[in-house]
């Protein structure tokens, strides 16, 4: 199973604020209605968000009526306009958009064909991001050894991703690699996307796992109960500064003072090199009734005042190494974050 298909006239989605009580599809028929999933998070994790707003481009053209390659552009820009305001912090949505508007800007020819093209290069971006997956857990096994217990954060599995995961596919190929593991998750509040998710994700494939609360993870650091960390990414700045799910942040501050090895693992898509540091990226802000309310019932006053935002950043120096499709990043970042694309896929 994957969390998002192309169907050529629509989109189906598993709706993920349903997971894991109930497994439910939701099928975009046209852009609005995958753009309201994307803003409620119906699907979401950054390589995730990538794929989708290719699938929106896809879905914009084959639905669109006109003849006129200069309307088709320009509906097409619009829809990308529209795609990109429908979430900030993962540079994957936006990578994608471009990777989608540089063929329409480039292209000559009929409307039919370059419909074509762009379902083309949605169908390539998505089966791409799953090979990256893999390539990525591979390379994050090297590291993970035998009988260790691996912290992870928020869901970075094949829920955030074309398949595989990220930070989940590290952890996968461990586990299919026979390595003994054991996986501790962070809940994540205020969504829940470690509870309901990243347990889900283990549970269904066999990995032992153990949920805690956030407010746990120092605790079991202490304790010697936890051998690494490994998260995602939602944009990687040029210097290696991460911004993922709030609480990211956190823990690996923690695992510095704990002498933790802090992974984040992250496919090429969710490098930004035209940003310096993470003081550029943008954090998304939330409904405050996400705090307010945990799943649905009221858990503060109703008017408590709150601050809720969706992602913070990792400072580089806190980061051990970034696991890539083209291997381990490590520090100086700017310097092997720069030259990635020098070094083969499957180094
Ligand atoms: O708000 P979300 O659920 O989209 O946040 C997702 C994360 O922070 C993930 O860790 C990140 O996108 C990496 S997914 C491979």
């Amino acid at each position: 199973m994957k969390c998002i298909y192309w169907k050529k006239d629509h989109i189906e989605l598993i709706d993920q604020t349903k997971l894991p009580a109930v497994t439910q599809w939701i099928k975009c028929e046209d852009v609005p209605t995958l753009g309201e999933a994307i803003k409620k998070l119906s699907i979401r994790g950054a390589p995730a968000l990538g794929i989708a707003a290719a699938m929106g481009m896809a879905l914009a053209a084959a639905k669109s009526q006109t003849t006129d390659l200069k309307q088709l552009k320009a509906e097409l820009k619009e829809t990308g306009k529209y795609i990109a305001s429908t979430r900030p912090t993962a540079v994957n949505l936006f990578w994608a958009l471009e990777r989608i508007m540089k063929i329409v800007d480039s292209f000559e020819g009929s409307v039919d064909d370059l419909k074509a093209a762009i379902e083309k290069e949605t169908i390539i971006i998505t089966v791409e991001d799953e090979k990256m997956c893999k390539a990525i857990g591979d390379h994050g096994a090297t590291v993970v050894k035998e009988g260790w217990s691996i912290l992870t954060h928020c869901n970075a599995g094949f829920l955030a991703t074309g398949d595989y995961g990220t930070a989940l596919g590290v952890i996968r190929s461990a586990h299919y690699q026979g390595k003994k593991i054991h996986v501790y998750s962070d809940e994540t509040r205020p969504l829940l996307q470690g509870a309901r998710l990243t347990a889900w994700e283990l549970g269904q494939d066999g990995i032992p796992y153990t949920l805690i609360a956030d407010n746990m993870a120092g605790y079991l650091m202490k304790q010697g109960k936890i051998n690494m960390v490994v998260t995602g990414a939602d944009r990687i700045a040029a210097n290696g500064d991460t911004a993922n799910k709030i609480g990211t942040y956190s823990v690996a501050v923690l695992a510095k003072h704990h002498g933790i090895p802090f992974y984040i693992a992250a496919p090429y898509s969710t490098i930004d090199l035209k940003i310096k540091s993470g003081e550029e990226i943008v954090i998304e802000e939330r409904k405050p009734e996400e705090v307010r309310f945990f799943q649905g019932v009221q858990s503060a006053p109703a008017d408590a005042n709150v601050y809720n935002p969706a992602f913070d950043v990792t400072p580089h120096e806190l980061i051990t190494g970034i696991i890539t499709e083209r291997g381990i990043m490590y520090p100086p970042y700017t310097d092997s974050l720069a030259g990635m694309h020098l070094t083969s896929v499957n180094q």
